[in-house]
C-alpha cells in the first residue's frame, strides 16, 4: 500500500510517501528563518507560507519518484493539534486530492506520529512507555499498541521546547533556541545545584517548567553579561568566545540537566506503575537533545526495557511520521471521509476515524 503523508500543523511543510512501512521519497521546507525575526511562529504567516509551498512540494514528490497523484492508495493528513489555520491548509490540500484520486483520506493524530515515528526505523515494541517532547507537549503515554493509548501525564503549563526555546530567548540566541542550547551545553559541565528540578515533588506524572524558565530568567537578570549583543544561532554564536562562551555553556549544560533529569523522575515514576512494559519511545523535537537521550538510555537500561529513539532528523516534524503512522492505521482498517476536522492545539483528537468506512471498503 503506498500512502502520501502531509504535515503542515506548525512551521514545517512536508510531504511524504511511504510504501509498505518503508519510507520512499519526502521533501521538506522549514519556515524557521521567516518566524525567527518575530521570536516565535506567527499563525498568519505559516499559514500562507504553507499554502506557497506546499503544492510546489508534492509536484516534487511526485517528480522524484516518477510517480502520479493516481498511484497513491491512501491520503494521511496532520489533523492535529497545531494551528488551525496552518492544519487547513494541508486539511484543504489532502480532502482536494483524495477527491480527484479516490485514494481514501486518514486524519493522523500529530502527536501519536511522533511517537510511531521510530517504526520507520526499526520494530517497535508494545506495550511500550511513551515519553512525547516537542515545542507543544511533554506527554506520557501507555501504548498497549498503535491505536491503543492512554495519556498518563502531561505538561500543566510550558512544554520542554517551550523551556529550550524561551531560555534561548532570554539569552538573545535565534527561535527556536534548543538546538543551540543544546550545542552550547556539550562545551560544559552542568552544575546541578544551579538549577531546580521541577515539580517533582509530588506523586504524580505531570510536568511543569515554568518554575525551571523562571529560574534561568532570575540567574540571567543577574548576570547579564550572559546574554548576547546581538541576536544570534548557528553561525551567528561562533563569534562569541572566552569567559562568557565558557559561562554561557555551563549555564546552558545546568538547564540541560535539569530538564533531562525531571523528565527521568517522571518516567521511572510511570515505569513503575505500569506492568509488562517492553520499550520506552522517546519522540518529538526535544527527543533530539543529546541529555535527554543520554538520560533515556540509562532509565530504559535500569529498568530493562528497550530504548527507542527515532534519528535526528525524525524527531522533529516531517512528514515521514505522518505518512507511517497514517499507513498503521490504514492496516488496521481506519479511515475518514471528506469530513475530517482539523483539531487546534489544547483540545483532544477525537478517535472519530471509521472502520473501512470508504468507497474502496473492500480494499482495506
Ligand atoms: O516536535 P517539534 O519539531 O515541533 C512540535 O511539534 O512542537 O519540536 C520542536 C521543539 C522546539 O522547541 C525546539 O527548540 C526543540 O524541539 N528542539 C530541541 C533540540 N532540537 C529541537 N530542544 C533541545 N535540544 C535539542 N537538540
Ligand atoms: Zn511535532
Amino acid at each position: 500500500m503506498r500512502i502520501l503523508g502531509i504535515e503542515t500543523s506548525c512551521d514545517e511543510t512536508a510531504v511524504a510517501l511511504v510504501e509498505d512501512g518503508r519510507l520512499v521519497a519526502e521533501r521538506l521546507a522549514t519556515q524557521i528563518d521567516v518566524h525567527a525575526l518575530f521570536g516565535g511562529v506567527v499563525p498568519e504567516i505559516a499559514s500562507r507560507e504553507h499554502l506557497r509551498v506546499l503544492p510546489r512540494l508534492f509536484d516534487e514528490l511526485m517528480a522524484d519518484t516518477g510517480l502520479a497523484p493516481a498511484d497513491i492508495d491512501r491520503v494521511a493528513v496532520a489533523r492535529g493539534p497545531g494551528l488551525l489555520g496552518s492544519l487547513l491548509v494541508g486539511l484543504s490540500f489532502a480532502k482536494g486530492l483524495s477527491l480527484a484520486t479516490g485514494a481514501p483520506l486518514i486524519g493522523v493524530n500529530h502527536l501519536m506520529a511522533h511517537l510511531l515515528a521510530p517504526g520507520l526505523e526499526g520494530e517497535l515494541r508494545f506495550p511500550a512507555l511513551g515519553l512525547l517532547v516537542s515545542g507543544g507537549h511533554t506527554h506520557i503515554y501507555l501504548m498497549r499498541s498503535a491505536t491503543d493509548v492512554e495519556l498518563m501525564g502531561r505538561t500543566l503549563d510550558d512544554a520542554a521546547g517551550e523551556a529550550f526555546d524561551k531560555v534561548a530567548k532570554l539569552l538573545n540566541i535565534v527561535y527556536p533556541g534548543g538546538r543551540f542550547i543544546d550545542m552550547l551545553a556539550s562545551e560544559g559541565e552542568p552544575d546541578t545545584a544551579l538549577f531546580p528540578r521541577p515539580y517533582v515533588d509530588n506523586d504524580n506524572l505531570d510536568f511543569s517548567f515554568s518554575g525551571l524558565k523562571t529560574a534561568v530568567a532570575n540567574h540571567v537578570a543577574a548576570h547579564p553579561g550572559l546574554v548576547l549583543d546581538e541576536m544570534a544561532g548557528g553561525q551567528g554564536l561562533a563569534g562569541v568566545s572566552g569567559a562568557r562562551r565558557q559561562e554561557l555553556a555551563r549555564v546552558c549544560a545546568s538547564f540541560n540537566w535539569s530538564v533531562a533529569q525531571t523528565l527521568k523522575i517522571k518516567v521511572e515514576r510511570a515505569l513503575k506503575r505500569t506492568d509488562g512494559v517492553r520499550s520506552l519511545i522517546v519522540a518529538g523535537g526535544v527527543a533530539a537533545n543529546s541529555a535527554v537521550r543520554r538520560t533515556m538510555a540509562e532509565v530504559a537500561g535500569a529498568a530493562g526495557v528497550e530504548l527507542t529513539l527515532p534519528g535526528l532528523s525524525l524527531c522533529t516534524d516531517n512528514a515521514a511520521m505522518i505518512a507511517y503512522a497514517g499507513w498503521l492505521l490504514a492496516r488496521a482498517g481506519y479511515g475518514h471521509d471528506l469530513g475530517l476536522e482539523a483539531v487546534p492545539r489544547g483540545r483532544a483528537i477525537p478517535e472519530d476515524w471509521s472502520v473501512c468506512g470508504d468507497k474502496r471498503a473492500g480494499e482495506c
